[in-house]
């Protein structure tokens, strides 16, 4: 993985100092609270509801077991002894002090981590394949790239200030598991017929108030045009993009207001100006920076192991959990294990100081020493010997992250919600675990959550979608109705490379009645289903009449009455 040099580590620890100063001199009052906001926001400093909220980066949800380890230090020292791991790759504490930050900071520099531009209206934290550099289906390492795109935007001069905020995520697979239509700009990396790099590059995607899908604004862009290109856009953005209206000044609203063609011919133009010149990528340049991505030094495995298929045979919840949580591998004799972070009655993707020591310890000895976090939030062990996975198994079920449910109806995504964010609508933990609740105790046959199959349930506590509501199979959206807390609920929502935007069924529910629409939702797609068919295709193929029937059916009236057009 990617080590800081010389010039990375002086700037994360200049910063510390910096922002060292600026919290004494606003502590002794000598810097307002106006003065100070933008100093704290640029080191990811919220004030949340109640403490402040430390938001660190993870550049492309990388990270070492010296990290995790420091992570956990963090949690413990100075914070209640978790972190939760967000949908952008990053990690947020929720209780640290306020005059403890720049202590925090400093252990992170100690470990080549920070808090840079994980707020504010600037290029944020890259994203990327957690399963970047193994995958099967991978068609260029995405890795090199996303640390290039991280040391470019990292301090851009030009960019600090953008209209709003500015998300990128980079894919390299021919599955899209990064969710670029819904970045600012996603990038796929592809390889053109003569066996060269170049990046499709789409622009203008994006959740939140108004949520729109990305086009193509580029396509194979050879690759060492990527950063004058980027720049080109990042200018059109910076200097058109709309400045007067919060809510209208996405790039996706520009791309949208402005029409792709002209957005695209006024990038060109500027490109004119940035093409050829200093910013051009070169080949050194990618070597450079590819080195630190190389494989480890896998073992030459047979694909089949023995003991590893009698384990399989012998537990039966065993072979569950590689059917859901063991994830294939380009290395012969090698897997990738996702660790659940969604056991019913936790928050999805907390984890506590405990349980990131003990994945450290895990990933040294079983997977070199390196961990992914993914944007479904969950943690990624990514080089396991499929020898050891029992082992692996048997130690994740130790710390409660073993739960066989990757993609199925329990692991949920979700933002932290009323419990901790001041801009919530309404709560999203406990609908998660309301939901998680109903599911083990009705369909507490496991065999049966597994027949039901990929579902992605995603939970946001407002309009602003941090839980990718809109891209969710089932999307719930925590909606205001007259001071109380309703939940709108659309379905046929997906991401990957047919990214689609949920269709809203009908008026919202109280917080008590989720689980029962979740549940009515399940058992209309079990009616419905043609054999072996998901419940995004049973979507799909009837549209939401059926499910919008079933639901609304038994509903007590005076509801849907009462909570129209929310
Ligand atoms: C202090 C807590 C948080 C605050 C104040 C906050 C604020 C916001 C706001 C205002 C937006 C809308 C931006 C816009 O449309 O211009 C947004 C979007 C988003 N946030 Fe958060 N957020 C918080 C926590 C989180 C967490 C915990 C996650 C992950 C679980 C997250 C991930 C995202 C994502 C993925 C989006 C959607 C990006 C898009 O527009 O496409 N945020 N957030
Ligand atoms: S979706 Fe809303 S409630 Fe949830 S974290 Fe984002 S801003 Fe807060």
């Amino acid at each position: 993985m990617h080590r800081y040099d010389q010039y990375d580590q002086t700037i994360v620890d200049e910063r510390v100092a910096q922002f060292r100063g600026q919290t004494e001199r606003y502590l002794a009052g000598q810097l307002s609270e106006e003065e100070f906001r933008p100093l704290r926001l640029q080191n990811g400093l919220y004030i949340q509801k109640h403490a402040p909220m430390l938001r660190v980066a993870i550049p492309y949800g990388l990270l070492s077991s010296t990290q995790v380890r420091m992570l956990a230090h963090i949690a413990r020292k100075y914070d209640r002894g978790y972190g939760h791991f967000t949908t952008r790759q990053n990690i947020q504490y929720n209780w640290p002090k306020l005059e403890q930050v720049p202590d925090i900071l400093a252990d992170l520099a100690s470990v080549e981590m920070h808090a840079i531009q994980t707020s504010g209206n600037c290029i944020r934290n890259t994203t990327s394949d957690q399963f970047a550099g193994i995958a099967h289906d991978e068609l260029i390492d995405p890795r090199p790239y996303a640390e290039l795109i991280r040391q470019w935007s990292t301090f851009h001069p030009e960019f600090a200030y953008l209209p709003r905020k500015f998300k990128m995520a980079v894919n390299g697979a021919r599955e899209d598991r990064t969710g670029t239509l819904f970045h600012d700009i996603g990038i796929h990396a592809v390889k053109t017929a003569s066996g060269d790099v170049a990046f499709n590059i789409l622009v203008g995607g994006g959740l939140g108030r108004t949520p729109i899908l990305g086009h193509v604004v580029y396509e194979a862009l050879p690759k060492e045009h990527l950063f004058t290109y980027l720049d080109a856009v990042l200018r059109v953005y910076n200097r058109f993009g709309r400045r007067d209206n919060l809510y209208k000044a996405r790039i996706k609203i520009l791309v949208k207001e402005m029409g792709l063609d002209k957005f695209r011919a006024e990038v060109e133009a500027e490109w004119a100006h940035l093409k050829d010149g200093p910013s051009t990528l070169t080949q050194a340049e990618i070597d450079r920076v590819s080195e630190h991505f190389v494989d480890p030094a896998y073992e030459k495995l047979s694909a089949i192991n023995a003991e590893f298929e009698k384990h399989q045979l012998e537990s039966k919840a065993f072979a569950r959990w590689v059917s859901r949580n063991v994830f294939g591998h380009k290395q012969p004799g090698y897997a990738a294990v996702t660790l659940s972070l969604k056991k019913t009655g936790v928050p999805p993707g907390d984890a506590t100081d405990a349980q990131l020591d003990a994945v450290a310890d895990m990933a040294d000895q079983f997977s070199y020493g390196e961990i992914r976090v993914s944007h479904e939030q969950n943690i990624i062990l990514a080089d396991v010997k499929i020898g050891e996975l029992f082992t692996v198994w048997q130690r994740a079920k130790a710390i409660g992250f073993a739960t066989p449910n990757i993609g199925l109806l329990t692991d949920i995504i979700s933002c932290p919600g009323g419990d901790f964010c001041s801009l919530a609508n309404a709560k999203s933990i406990p609908v998660a675990e309301a939901i998680q609740r109903r599911v083990e105790e009705k369909l507490g046959d496991l065999d049966y959550l597994f027949d039901i199959g990929d579902i992605a349930i995603n939970i946001s506590g407002c309009m602003n979608a941090c839980g990718h509501h809109h891209v969710g199979h089932i999307g719930i959206l925590g909606v205001d109705k007259h001071g109380e807390e309703f939940y709108q609920v659309s379905i046929g929502g997906s991401q990957g490379l047919d990214a689609a935007l949920g269709k809203v069924i009908g008026p919202s529910f109280a917080q008590d009645e989720m689980a029962d629409v979740v549940e009515k939702l399940i058992t209309t797609y079990v009616d419905l289903r043609h054999e072996d068919e998901l419940f995004l295709d049973t979507v799909k193929r009837v549209g939401i009449e059926p499910f919008k029937a079933r639901v609304y059916d038994r509903k007590a009236v005076h509801n849907v009455a009462e909570v129209t057009n929310v």
